[in-house]
């Protein structure tokens, strides 16, 4: 029995074989949980599963964290509001790649390792893509060997829970900590004080008489910090994801508590933890809200302080910190980390401004996700002075200097002063976010060629010209941890019998797989698990929906947030079309296709949950039609969520990309889907036109207008009623969507989408790219008919997709923006 012994002479839980494991899953149980054999549950196991897992992640963790003190490592600190992560066992197993070790442990122990799997909840404290991401990076930064960690909130609710009643999208909240999360260990000890409120106030320093500021008469709140072992792949490596939690910083009030006021006494407590109770549920939309403020610089606070604290550890000299310290802010909700390093360089070390800047704009990224409008961070003026008095009054400074810098270069051009200043003028006054990451930030990406391109050129085109180089991009990628050699582990399986297993850390070596394309026995294994996959994923649906479908159909998959840029509706509208194509005539031979959705609405939005009901209505007739529901089938399934995703891509022939061209920044659901052998029907939105690149014209359907098109004809003035009458089949479906075909019930009920899409002008281009898309469809129809050229297709993309590793991303952003070597460790 491999028994690794600590220096003291105790012995160390870090065995890696099928002994250790068993011996510790067993003492776990009975010492750590006090459970025996009468009184051990599901849970139970499975907990003890992972408290066998942590004892070596958290060895691991050890080491890697020494040593990275112990070559004085560069770290890099990510901080975003959101981390997608989904169930942890199955990533952190493979990671620490003993898959087989630990199946046999459990064998022995008489464990069923799918049903221990399935006690995990999914952590989904994220929206969507951004949250996703977080995930994938903190995967890849570890795989690599970058000194990283991740910062965020651990929220007491994470995204809501979607259940679907009659059709509609009801929001349950999400009670993802109910039995506690037993992958993370609270530091009790590790937590700093969150200051809001008060006001600023001026004195002469004692000293030289300079004048200072000062931040009084605060209210506080407590960050105690939670952490995750992140585990690199098979490589030692474990960093770490720190996730904050509001306390209360006084335990109660006591004068109400004495008065017998029990309930008042507890009131404030409960208001200060808060501000970690629930993620804001809303996707690529701006809530101006006090509490979404006081997350932000909760996280940005809290963060900073553990960052300085570390540095300080192994750094007196402050000019050091860009060189031992890189920040990256997923998206603007981080932002305050500019004001708020300036903060402490200015008032509590005493530096001054040029110094503390020099600091701040040498140690701070910011990663741009959205062109939408709606999207952009700007905070009332009125709201951040209130919360945070001191911040603004920097925000102000900065901005004052920024303005003198453009005065120096362009001359007194109040209009481009006005529009590039950080604080929006008018009425009501704002902070832009957005604005402030530009003017405070190293560097500024976006996330694939296209989106970065249309930043340049489009958004922040006047600061572009003012500043050419602070612009980068750095395309999205997906960690092939996770979505493949987990999701998918038979086509893991088969890739690794040809090739070898080094694309798992390098997915450029699936190029060896081209060859394969043509060799029809590979074609043949490939496409049995791919049916096998499909069926998996078929009897989930019968599980949980009751619909039959049938494994051999074309399985044609739309899964993300629901919002009209995305435009589930046009899938929707062609599942009719097809519907109505069958009723004209039952015998039509068309490929039998099963359309299946799966996305979560902001619960604010109207018409995204229209969207999901008129999906549904158009699944309750085509289902449940016997003149066509042999050939077409249409499901939403509830509560899409990562655990459903990695059942869902593995299953897909048909990834559905279609976004209007120029809305979607990159997306990562059209990478993952390509890696496990579907072709994408896209539009050239984000890195859909990079996908298509590297898989190659002929391997992919795109269709409809480009980013320039959308522009020309919104120039010329769109009209959707020329697309309605030039084309029987969309009035037809759009006819019968306002005539209540598809809700008799209420007949009524789609008329705001008849009036989005015809009496409003039909802003999201649906009817003018409809055409192009049924006539797409029906390319896809007859290339899917091809059996084996579809296979070798799907072969190809699957071989052509290893730029998209978040490997390669994460590798981008060591490189040219953090300048973090990564470090190597014995394992
Ligand atoms: P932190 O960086 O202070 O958050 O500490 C994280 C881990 O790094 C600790 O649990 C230690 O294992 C390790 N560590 C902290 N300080 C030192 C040091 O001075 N030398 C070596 N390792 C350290």
């Amino acid at each position: 029995m491999a028994k690794k012994t600590a220096t003291n002479g105790v012995r160390i839980r870090s065995g890696m074989d099928r002994d250790s494991l068993r011996e510790d899953i067993t003492l776990h149980l009975r010492h750590t949980l006090a459970k025996d054999e009468f009184s051990k549950t599901n849970w139970d196991n499975y907990r003890t599963v992972v408290l066998s897992l942590l004892d070596r992640l958290h060895d691991k963790w050890l080491n890697t964290q020494q040593h990275y003190y112990k070559v004085d490592a560069k770290r890099v600190y990510y901080l975003s509001m959101e981390y997608l992560i989904g169930r942890l066992l199955d990533n952190m197993i493979v990671n620490l790649n003993i898959q087989q070790e630990v199946a046999d442990a459990l064998e022995d122990v008489g464990l069923d390792y799918e049903k221990i799997r399935d006690a995990e909840w999914d952590a989904g404290l994220g929206n969507g893509g951004l949250g996703r991401l977080a995930a994938c990076f903190l995967d890849s930064m570890a795989t690599l060997g970058i000194p990283a960690m991740g910062y965020g909130l651990r929220y007491d609710y994470g995204i809501f829970y979607q259940t679907l009643e009659n059709g509609f999208q009801i929001e349950k909240p999400d009670l993802w900590l109910r039995y506690g999360n037993p992958w993370d260990i609270v530091r009790p000890k590790i937590q700093y004080p969150v200051e809001f409120y008060g006001h600023q106030s001026m004195y002469n320093a004692p000293n030289n008489g300079h004048i200072k500021y000062e931040w009084k008469d605060t209210r506080k709140v407590q960050a105690v910090a939670y952490d995750t072992p992140i585990p690199g792949y098979d490589n030692g490596i474990v960093n770490n994801l720190r996730l904050w939690k509001a306390e209360s910083d006084v335990a109660l009030d006591l004068k109400s508590f004495n008065q017998g006021q029990y309930i008042e006494a507890v009131k404030e407590n409960q208001l200060e933890q808060n501000i970690t109770r629930v993620l804001y549920p809303n996707d690529k939309v701006f809530v101006g809200q006090e509490l979404r403020l006081k997350q932000e610089y909760f996280l940005v606070s809290a963060s900073m302080q553990d960052i300085i604290r570390r540095f300080k550890r192994s750094n007196d000299d402050w000019t050091k910190f860009p060189e031992k310290v890189a920040i990256q802010c997923n998206d603007t909700h981080p932002n305050l980390a500019i004001p708020e390093l300036m903060r402490v360089l200015l008032d509590d070390v005493d530096m001054t401004w040029d110094k503390a800047w020099d600091i701040t704009k040498n140690s701070i990224a910011y990663t741009n996700h959205t062109l939408l409008p709606e999207a952009l961070e700007k905070w009332p003026v009125s709201l951040v002075r209130n919360l945070l008095p001191r911040h603004l009054n920097i925000i102000y400074e900065i901005n004052r200097r920024f303005m003198d810098t453009i005065r120096a270069s362009y001359g007194n051009d109040t209009g481009k002063m006005a529009r590039l200043s950080i604080i929006g003028e008018g009425e009501n006054p704002v902070v832009h976010m957005a604005h402030l990451g530009i003017v405070g930030a190293k560097k500024v990406n976006g996330v694939a060629a296209l989106h970065s391109r249309l930043l340049k050129e489009t958004m922040f085109r006047e600061f572009h010209e003012m500043f050419p180089d602070l612009f980068t991009n750095k395309t999205n990628g997906i960690t092939p941890r996770r979505w493949l050699k987990q999701c998918n582990p038979d086509l893991s399986n088969l890739i690794t019998k040809h090739i070898g297993d080094k694309w798992v850390t390098n997915l450029d070596e699936l190029k060896k797989l081209e060859p394969l394309a043509e060799d029809k026995a590979f074609q043949k294994e490939f496409a049995k698990i791919k049916l096998d996959n499909k069926k998996k994923l078929a009897s989930y649906i019968k599980k949980t929906t009751d619909v039959d479908v049938d494994p051999k159909s074309m399985f044609d998959i739309q899964i993300k947030r629901i919002h009209e840029y995305k435009r589930q509706l046009m899938a929707a509208l062609h599942v009719a079309v097809l519907y109505n194509r069958l009723k004209k005539n039952p015998d039509l031979d068309i490929v039998p296709r099963t359309v299946i959705f799966g996305g979560k609405a902001a619960p604010g939005y109207t018409m995204a949950k229209l969207h999901i009901k008129l999906i549904n209505s158009i699944g309750d007739l085509v289902n449940n039609d016997p003149q066509v529901n042999k050939k077409l089938k249409c499901l939403f399934l509830e509560n899409y969520r990562v655990t459903l995703a990695e059942m869902m891509i593995p299953a897909a022939n048909l990834s559905e990309q279609i976004s209007t061209a120029g809305m979607e920044a990159s997306g990562t659901g059209n990478m993952k889907f390509a890696l496990n052998g579907a072709l994408t029907i896209g539009t050239l939105d984000g890195a859909n036109v990079e996908i298509k690149e590297e898989v190659g014209d002929e391997n992919i359907f795109i269709f409809g207008l480009t980013v320039e098109e959308v522009e020309e004809l919104r120039r010329q003035g769109y009209n959707p009623w020329d697309y309605y009458n030039a084309s029987a089949e969309l009035k037809m479906v759009l006819d019968q969507v306002r005539a209540g075909f598809f809700s008799p019930e209420d007949p009524k009920l789609f008329q705001p989408i008849i009036d989005a899409l015809l009496h409003k002008g039909d802003y999201f281009m649906v009817l003018a790219d409809f055409d192009a898309y049924i006539k797409e469809q029906k390319l896809v129809e007859k290339a899917y008919r091809k059996t084996s050229d579809w296979n070798r297709k799907a072969i190809l993309n699957v071989a052509r997709i290893g730029k998209f590793s978040s490997d390669r991303t994460i590798q981008d952003y060591a490189d040219e923006i953090w300048e973090a070597p990564a470090v190597k460790l014995k394992k």
